[in-house]
């Protein structure tokens, strides 16, 4: 048997249904806060994620899905989706749209060749927004709120938002300096990977899957001590405008987040519900204004966040979340013999185009079989077939519930269906 590859789902069913309604409350409140959706490549140039993301990230540097076309182009499947979206707006020049800032949220597949466990995937899905051509704190504020209302919405009650500022480049040069100075002298102690990044981004140590428990790590110098007082203070707007949302969030100088290209905001939001497992982080983004820039464009100041919908479902699982999903049909339609099944079939299609979500018999099963499948299919009513009946002009309906039969007139079936089912 051929199996699916490791760290990928079969995701289908009721599991499926979730999926998609929390793709439908995506969909509304993005559309109500005017975000609009974008699509773009499931692959990129494997320069663009090495640009974008950055070469020390472990992302990039370990965990991309990386091929050789038929071309001869380096391509990679895309770990994240800001780079590829910031890609596109250089590309198709909408810094000079009039509308600023573009506000853009797409939902999609991402890859990454990580250790599979439970809440982290080799192909995983998310969603996420990105805002261009604004630097005003309040906009950090709205992204933060579009996750938290999306959860809201939802009925997600345990999540708890973490801030965080990594200041502007002059802050983080201090910050780095900093943090020189203080593994340097211990380095050693540290892995391989840490050895190394202290050289080319030591910021990166602090979030060391290997050694985040060492005291080395725990003892680190803090970032909200290094920010200059522009960093600060537009920090503290931030926090402000959350206060004005009403947004419940807590500072947390150990959010470093594990790409490269973010500046002054960070955020995550972790998923407080029990047992839910280490990988508990539902959203994390940031601000990136060095990004456009450096992918070419005109230096353009960005921010987003992006949630994976697997660990979302299974927040909403925890939580044991009641989500408003249709497992109903609104009829059933039964028949025994060919001429009621071509009646069958041609009645299912008028009634499906009428806007009645309607199933018929397709198994050949007796009458007894196909009263149980419009059971086990949570059938409101059953429309029963029968040639006398046709040739009278009238249809045999059922209430499924109290068991009422009503004969109603051919031309009347859709009149009765509604006025009963809405
Ligand atoms: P990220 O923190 O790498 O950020 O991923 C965001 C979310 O995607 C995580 O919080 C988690 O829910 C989900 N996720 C990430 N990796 C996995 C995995 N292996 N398996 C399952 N779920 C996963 C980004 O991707 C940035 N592009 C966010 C951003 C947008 N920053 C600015 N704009």
């Amino acid at each position: 048997m051929i199996v699916k590859p490791k760290g990928t789902h079969d995701i289908y069913g009721e599991e499926m249904k979730r999926w998609q309604y929390v793709s439908r409350v995506v969909d509304e409140v993005m559309d109500r806060y005017n975000y609009g959706m974008i699509r773009t490549p499931i692959f990129e140039s494997t320069e663009l994620f090495h640009r974008g993301v950055g070469d020390t990230t472990d992302i990039v540097s370990k965990e991309t899905y990386d091929f050789i076309d038929r071309g001869e182009r380096n391509m990679t499947l895309r770990p994240e989706g800001t780079a590829g979206v910031v890609r596109s707006f250089i590309e198709n020049k909408m810094y000079g749209e009039a509308t600023q800032p573009v506000k853009l949220y797409y939902n999609g597949t991402m890859y990454r060749y990580e250790r599979p466990q439970s809440g982290r995937d080799r192909e995983l899905t998310q969603f996420g927004v990105e805002v261009l051509g604004s630097s005003d704190p309040a906009i950090d504020a709205e992204v933060i709120s579009v996750a938290v209302n999306i959860f809201k919405l939802l009925g997600l009650k345990g999540v708890k938002v973490k801030v965080n500022s990594l200041g502007d480049t002059e802050s983080r040069n201090n910050y780095r300096d900093a943090l020189i100075k203080h593994f340097e002298p211990r380095i050693s102690e540290l892995c391989p990977d840490c050895q190394e990044r202290l050289k080319k981004n030591p910021l990166r140590i602090l979030d060391c899957k290997f050694d985040a428990e060492h005291e080395l790590i725990k003892n680190a110098p803090v970032m909200l001590d290094y920010l200059n007082e522009d960093s600060r203070n537009r920090f503290l707007d931030v926090q402000n405008y959350l206060d004005v949302l009403d947004i419940e969030y807590e500072v947390d100088p150990k959010i470093v987040r594990g790409l490269d290209y973010y500046s002054h905001t960070v955020f995550e939001i972790e998923a407080t519900v029990k047992d839910f497992g280490a990988n508990n982080v539902l959203a994390g983004g940031g601000r990136y204004d060095t990004m456009v820039g450096n992918l070419g464009g005109p230096d353009t100041p960005g921010i987003g966040f992006a949630c994976g919908i697997g660990r979302l479902v299974t927040a909403l699982e925890k939580e044991e979340v009641d989500l408003p999903i249709n497992n109903q049909l609104d009829a059933f339609v039964l028949y025994v013999n060919n001429t009621e099944k071509e009646y069958a079939m041609a009645l299912t299609q008028d009634l499906r185009l009428n806007g009645f979500k309607v199933e018929t018999e397709y198994m050949e099963r007796g009458l007894k079989g196909q009263f149980k499948q419009a059971d086990r299919l949570n059938a409101k009513f059953l429309i029963i077939l029968n040639d006398e009946d046709l040739v009278a002009g009238e249809i045999q309906v059922k209430d499924n519930m109290t068991k009422e039969t009503t004969m109603v007139k051919e031309a009347e079936i859709d009149d009765y269906l509604d006025l009963n089912l809405r």
